[in-house]
This record gives C-alpha cells, structure tokens and sequence, in this order.
C-alpha cells in the first residue's frame, strides 16, 4: 500500500480480534453494518475476519468484500496453506484486498504451542509469505507475540519474508507486556537491525492488559512505525486492543509532537463508537476517553467557569472533532416517515424497508408517548430494530404487579415465530418476576451478572435504557432494552440475551 512518510495507516481489527472477544459476537448483517460506518470514518484497512476459523467468518468476509468499497480488505490466515487459500477466496471481490498471515515466533509460542522449532517456523512463514503472494500484492506478516520473542530470530523472520514480498511486517504485543518506551526502542532496533526493512511498512498491535496499549502504539508511531492496528471502543482479546478513536485523536490532537497524519474523518468517531454499543449491547465506561458520556463534560465549578471564559483552559479538543453534537430536537409526533428515514440516514443508518417500517412503528408508538424525539430516542429505536433482527422469541405483552405488602407478579406472552406462549411467576421485585417467567417460556436459565439503567435524554418522560450482562451456561451474553416502562425495558434487555442462546 503505497503511503507518505508522515501517513499513519490505520488498520481497524474491530471486526477480527474485536468479535473474537466474548460478548461481542456480530451477526454477518451487523458485521457489513459496521464495515460501511468504517469505510466512512475512512480506516484505511478493515480486517474483516478470519475465514478459514468458521463458515460464518468466511461468509462474512466475503459479503465485506464484495459490498464495502474504499478501504483495503483485509482477512486473517495462519500460515497455512489451507488458511491462505480460504483467505483469499473469501477476499475476492474486494478491489483491494490484503491477506495477513500471522505465525507465533516467541519462545514460548513456538515450543510450547506449535509444539515445532525455530527453523520450522520459519519455514512455515516463507512458504505462508510466498503462497499469499501469489494471490495479492499487498500481504502482511505477522510475528505473533513478537515483543517476547528472541531479537535475532525476529530479525530473521523478518527479514525472511520481506524479501519473500511482505510488505507490511506487524509486530503484535499479543500479550500487553511493553512498556512504551521498551517497545518504541524495539521498532528503532528493528529498523537498524533488519536490513531490508524499508521495503516494509512496520505495523503495531498492541493489547491491553497493563492499560498501555495505545501509549505503546503512539511510541512505536515516534520510532518509526506506520501502522496502528486498533479497534473501535478498544475491544479485542482480554483486555482489549489500542482503541482506534484514542490513538487517532492522540497523534491529532499532538500532532506539534508526534508529526504525523492519520486519513480519519474524526468527526465519524462518536457515531462509530456508538453504532458499536448500538450492535453489541455492551456499553463503554462514562469516563473513556474521547467517546465516553463524560469524556467532554466538566462538572466542577472552576472547569465550568474556566471553558466557559475560553475553551482551551481545560478542553484540549473541541467535542465536535469527534462528532459529539449538542441535544438536537429532531422529530415529534406529526413526522412522516420519510422525515424519519432522512433523519436516520444523517445519523449513519440505513436500513432495509422491513426493518424500517418496524422501526417507525416505534417511534410512533414512542412520539405517542413521549412529546419530543432527540436523536438519542432515534438510535435507541435502531439498536433494538438491530438486536431484534435476530430474536428467536419477541416480547408481545408484560404485565407486573407490585407494591409494598404485594408479591410481585409478572406475566410475559412472547412470540416465537407465529406460535405465543403466556407464563406467569413471582419473584424478589418485578423484574425479578418478568424474568423467572421469561425463563420458563423459553426454557433458557441465565446468571444476571450485571444489571444498568439509565435514561435516554432528559425530562420524566425520558426513555429508559436497560443493559444486562447474563452469564448462560458460562457464556457471556449482553442485552439491551429500551421503553418508557423500565419494566419493559427489564424484560427485552433480558430477552435480547437470552435470545443470543434460544434455537
Ligand atoms: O494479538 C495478536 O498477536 C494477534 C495477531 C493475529 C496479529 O491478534
Ligand atoms: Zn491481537
């Protein structure tokens, strides 16, 4: 991928490492959903998946490549030959595409792991090399857990299959054990020390577990790296990967120290990050940089006076870089439904007609209730049309009793397919109630692990917001559920869960 020398590319993992993570599965309509929001954050590589690793990767890497035009199209292979092919099967119709290929190189990997030697690791990430470039031109190796790995044989490696015609070389911290200033020396080294390198682009990722990940993404940028691989919300194995609006905002913002250009349209950046909780139903910490509730509001009195005298006395970026909008009324109870499919586009989505209809339907019965509609209300209704997209069983009716000398009561009719099913049961509160009879129609038991609610904009009328985490048979599952009626909201935030198991 031809790039100037000050270009950081940017290379978004959220749809690999990211829904690899438990709780963060995509159906193959949410992952192209996401995709066509990256294209326009403009990310120069997706990496769409990991095809050879179920046919439901493969598909979804497939689907990414033939409808999401602009950035490079990336899928993941060990290096395999078998891998490889699949890889680039299911990359096809992109018009650019990358196969990354990717070998454990630590000791601890190679010995341990593969059970193989030095020299068969190396054997197996030239021939991996080579056969992928007989497929494309653009192909990136990966030394897996190369921050751990002996020096010398990362140089060989390197070097190897640099002149094997990689031309973009990643050395992952796959286990979030450098520390910034140790791992920016590392990319120096490796620029002084691997001969052919400048035939390579130097890639980094970075994970989490010490909380350095985008420090570490940023030093390596300041040795010589230009390639940050990243994902939205900072999601990925364990603790996570660098977090794409942090480490874009950070060489923005100190752009004077870092000297170097990201293609990011930042102002997509709140939208992303967004539309990533929308799909998942997992919610980021208030106080996460960049895109948290919190990350631009300031609460103390001197703050407040301060911003308010002149911004900069405490705001080193302006919220609307990120795209974070003021409060806007949108629509109320007389806008049409092409008034609502416009709003809806301005705000990133589109959907099909059938789930446009349904989620029209709810704003209606949501205007009906409530005066006035804000963009938050609107991309509520969207996430719950999207998480709905794949419920086995719906919510059609939930009646609670309750009270302070009452038991309370809860009685649930759910629909599956044309069939409905009505139970009722008491239990320690309401939602406690709804969700033993929940569990009784649908057969499925789950460990309420966490349990939030908050509101959707502001007055008494504001719509409520449930988000669940549900441990079922030791899978994590996340729900989300939104409704005037908290009860309501209880109920299908469960239902959005349970419905990630029920068949
Ligand atoms: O963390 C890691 O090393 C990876 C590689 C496959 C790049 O995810
Ligand atoms: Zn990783």
């Amino acid at each position: 991928m031809p790039t100037k020398k000050d270009n950081v590319v940017i290379f978004d993992t959220t749809l690999r490492d990211g829904e690899q993570s438990p709780g963060f599965s995509m159906t193959i309509d949410e992952k192209l959903t996401l995709a066509a929001q990256l294209a326009k954050l403009k990310v120069d590589v997706i990496e769409a998946g990991f095809p050879r690793s179920s046919p439901g990767d493969f598909e979804a890497v497939n689907r990414i490549a033939r409808e999401i035009k602009g950035p490079v199209i990336a899928g993941l292979a060990r290096a395999l030959k078998a891998d490889i092919d699949s890889c680039f099967d299911a990359l096809k119709p992109a018009k650019k595409k990358r196969i990354h290929t990717f070998i454990g190189t630590s000791e601890q990997h190679i010995k341990y792991q593969m059970k193989k030697t030095k020299p068969e690791a190396l054997a197996m990430a030239i021939s991996a090399v080579k056969r992928a470039r007989e497929y494309v031109k653009d192909v990136e190796f990966s030394a897996m857990d190369a921050s751990r790995t002996d020096r010398s044989f990362l140089y060989e490696i390197l070097e190897a299959v640099i002149a094997e015609g990689a031309t973009t070389v990643n050395i992952p911290d796959t286990v979030g054990y450098a520390i910034p200033e140790e791992f920016g020396r590392m990319i120096a080294e490796i620029k002084e020390n691997v001969p052919n390198i400048d035939k390579a682009i130097i890639s980094v990722h970075c994970h989490n577990d010490l909380g350095l990940a985008v420090s570490n993404s940023i030093s390596a940028v300041m040795n010589g790296a230009r390639q940050i691989e990243c994902a939205v919300n900072g999601i990925g194995e364990r603790a996570g990967n660098a977090s794409l609006e942090e480490v874009v905002m950070a060489m923005k913002t100190r752009k004077d120290f870092v000297k170097v250009n990201t293609t990011i349209a930042t102002k997509e950046l709140c939208k992303t990050s967004r539309l990533l909780v929308a799909i998942t139903g997992v919610p980021i910490q208030p106080n996460k940089a960049i895109v948290g509730e919190n990350a631009f509001a300031h609460e103390s009195g001197i703050h407040q006076d301060g911003v308010l005298k002149e911004r900069t006395t405490f705001e080193i970026m302006t919220p609307a870089s990120v795209g974070l909008k003021k409060n806007t009324l949108v629509l109320g109870k007389h806008s049409g439904r092409h008034a609502f499919r416009k709003r809806l586009e301005m705000l990133g989505y589109k959907l099909k007609a059938d789930a446009l209809d349904k989620a029209f339907a709810k704003f209606k019965d949501l205007a009906d209730k409530k005066k006035q509609i804000f963009d938050e209300d609107l991309e509520a209704i969207v996430g719950e049309e999207m998480a709905s997209a794949k419920q086995v069983f719906t919510l059609e009716h939930v009646q609670t009793s309750s009270g302070t000398s009452t038991i309370p009561t809860a009685t649930i009719r759910l629909l599956k397919g044309r069939k409905s099913f009505t139970d009722s049961a008491t239990g320690d509160g309401p939602v406690d109630a709804a969700y033993k009879a929940i569990e009784r129609i649908t057969g499925i038991q789950g460990k309420l692990m966490t349990y939030n609610i908050r509101s959707i904009g502001f007055g008494k009328d504001a719509v409520g917001e449930v988000m669940v985490k549900v441990d079922i048979d030791g899978d994590i599952c996340f729900g989300k559920g939104t409704s005037t009626d908290v009860i309501e909201a209880s109920a299908k935030a469960w239902l959005v869960a349970i419905n990630r198991k029920a068949k």
